[in-house]
């Protein structure tokens, strides 16, 4: 299984070919219920963008892609619970079935942010997909439309999700070690 797991990790949460089973029955999912729909896939940067890449293959369906930056969480694990667009949308969705793509929902503060943020634009439908779900820290209610797996109240890094921009390119999810976490 996983051979060599980063020295500044503990446990893996999920691996390579649980992701990629995550992944696929999601897209199976979406094929099924956006059949008659010409779908815009929304990916959240910088966290959403390897899911992104394998969920988009495992549709089976004509679709577009577009994507935003948000950033509220500095460079630390804590949210500042503040969102702001760093890079917008190029594409106009109103009028179109938009589906988000985020990896991970922890307070849900930035997902609730870009609903708000989308549907003032009109798309005729938004839906909302989310790799990994962490209801233990919700500090807003937010509809997830498509979760792929709930993960422990625990600081989680690779597939995509950093900390301090590292771990991205891990191609599993693990645990960050206690002690590389700075008390900032
Ligand atoms: P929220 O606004 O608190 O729901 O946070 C959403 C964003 O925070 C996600 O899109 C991630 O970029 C980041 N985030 C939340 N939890 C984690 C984690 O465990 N590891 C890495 N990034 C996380
Ligand atoms: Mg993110």
């Amino acid at each position: 299984m996983s051979k060599n797991i980063h020295e500044d990790c503990k446990d893996v949460i999920l691996t390579e070919e649980e992701i990629q089973e995550t992944v696929d029955r999601l897209g199976s999912n979406i094929t099924d219920q956006f059949s008659s729909d010409e779908v815009l896939l929304v990916g959240v940067l910088r966290g959403s963008v390897v899911f992104m890449s394998d969920l988009m293959r495992s549709i089976d369906l004509d679709l577009e892609i577009d994507f935003l930056a948000v950033g509220s969480y500095g460079d630390s694990t804590k949210s500042s619970g503040v969102v702001r667009v760093h890079k917008d949308l190029d594409e106009d969705i109103e009028g179109r079935t938009v589906l988000l793509v985020e990896d991970i929902v922890d307070t849900g503060l930035t997902l609730n942010f870009l609903l708000g943020y989308l549907e003032s634009r009109n798309p005729a439908d938004l839906y909302t997909c989310s790799l990994l779900d962490k209801p233990a820290r919700r500090e807003v209610e937010v509809d997830v439309d498509l979760i792929g797996e709930k993960v422990p109240d625990e600081f989680l890094v690779g597939y995509g999700l950093d900390y301090g921009q590292k771990y991205r390119n891990l191609p599993y999810i693990a645990k960050l070690k206690d002690e590389v976490i700075s008390n900032d």
